[in-house]
């Protein structure tokens, strides 16, 4: 196996290839004055099953066109099988129409990729459950509970004082789920609403009993974007009289003023994983970075 990396996440690529007792493959991308780029695979891959890893994260678009062009020069130059690692799948959001006139944006991602001749797609925590059926090639949908909840556990939080919290009722699923690791923890859901123009969430509503012994809530949602979710979400919790507040994102997207809003908020600590790499001015305090290099190496053995 030849594993290869973009230029998204090197980190993770490269504790990936340690798992597995290899050495990444060289590749040379270029990157021309107006910022286009030019990949070239430069060892042989004749019959060699490759696996690329790359993140699309910010700036989604550049990051998926230099896989998009790993993909193609691995084709071209005779690769028996591809295996996309793409820890983060920008677009996610995008997978249907949500008001008449738009493009499914990932679809059409998906076609490229399919198109220029994946093998197979490896992805943490997608935002909908029913993203790998827009593939028709098998795709490993992996997640991070398993890593959550053996940080819960080791901080003793899966106690009568906590509870688990989605922060919308699209993340119902995500947050049973984490209960069915910790032996059916208590979970409750906030009632959020975004406003599709200005992006803006609010939230009011607290589904499901919130006991008034419970002290600590323990938010689990994909991703952390502009932070606005988590904002508001923490900001109701302690208004309900929670007074520790923890967070536990798969996916840190961090786009915006997201590590200002995260510092200013209500929020005790905030775990996230390195399916996107967090550089050093992004890691507040609070943060703590939880890998997933070992789930991938054991997906891809
Ligand atoms: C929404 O449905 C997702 O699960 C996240 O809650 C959301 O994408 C987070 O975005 P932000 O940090 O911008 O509120």
């Amino acid at each position: 196996m030849l594993i290869f990396s973009g230029s998204s996440n090197p980190d993770l690529a490269k504790k990936i290839s340690s798992h597995l007792g290899i050495e990444l493959s060289p590749l040379d991308i270029h990157v021309f004055p107006d910022l286009e780029k030019r990949v070239r695979i430069i060892d042989s891959v004749v019959d060699k099953d490759c696996v690329v890893v790359q993140s699309t994260s910010i700036p989604a678009d550049s990051h998926y066109m230099e896989l998009f062009f790993i993909i193609d020069g691995l084709k071209r130059s005779g690769a028996k099988s591809i295996t996309a690692v793409i820890p983060y799948l920008g677009y996610g959001r995008q997978d249907h129409i949500f008001r008449s006139g738009e493009a499914v944006s990932l679809d059409v991602i998906i076609h490229i990729l399919e198109n220029r001749g994946v093998s197979k797609v490896i992805v943490f925590d997608l935002h909908s459950i029913r993203i790998p059926e827009l593939f028709n090639v098998p795709v490993s949908h992996l997640s991070a509970l398993p890593l959550f909840a053996g940080e819960i556990i080791k901080n003793k939080w899966n106690d009568s004082d906590s509870v688990l919290v989605s922060p919308d009722m699209g993340g119902i699923r995500r947050i049973k789920q984490l209960s069915a690791l910790l032996n059916t923890m208590q979970f409750v859901a906030i009632e959020k609403n975004r406003d599709l123009v200005s992006g803006t969430v609010t939230a009011d509503t607290i589904s499901g009993s919130l006991r008034n012994s419970c002290k600590r809530a323990l938010i689990v949602d994909d991703m952390i974007s502009s932070g606005g979710t988590i904002q508001v979400a923490s900001k109701l919790l302690k208004q309900h009289g929670l007074s520790e507040v923890i967070v536990f994102a798969t996916h840190a997207v961090f786009s915006d003023d997201a590590v200002k809003t995260l510092e200013e908020s209500d929020v005790e600590k905030v775990y996230v994983t390195n399916t996107i790499y967090v550089g050093k001015e992004k890691q507040l305090e609070k943060l703590e970075i939880l890998s997933t290099a070992e789930m991938v190496a054991d997906e891809l053995r």
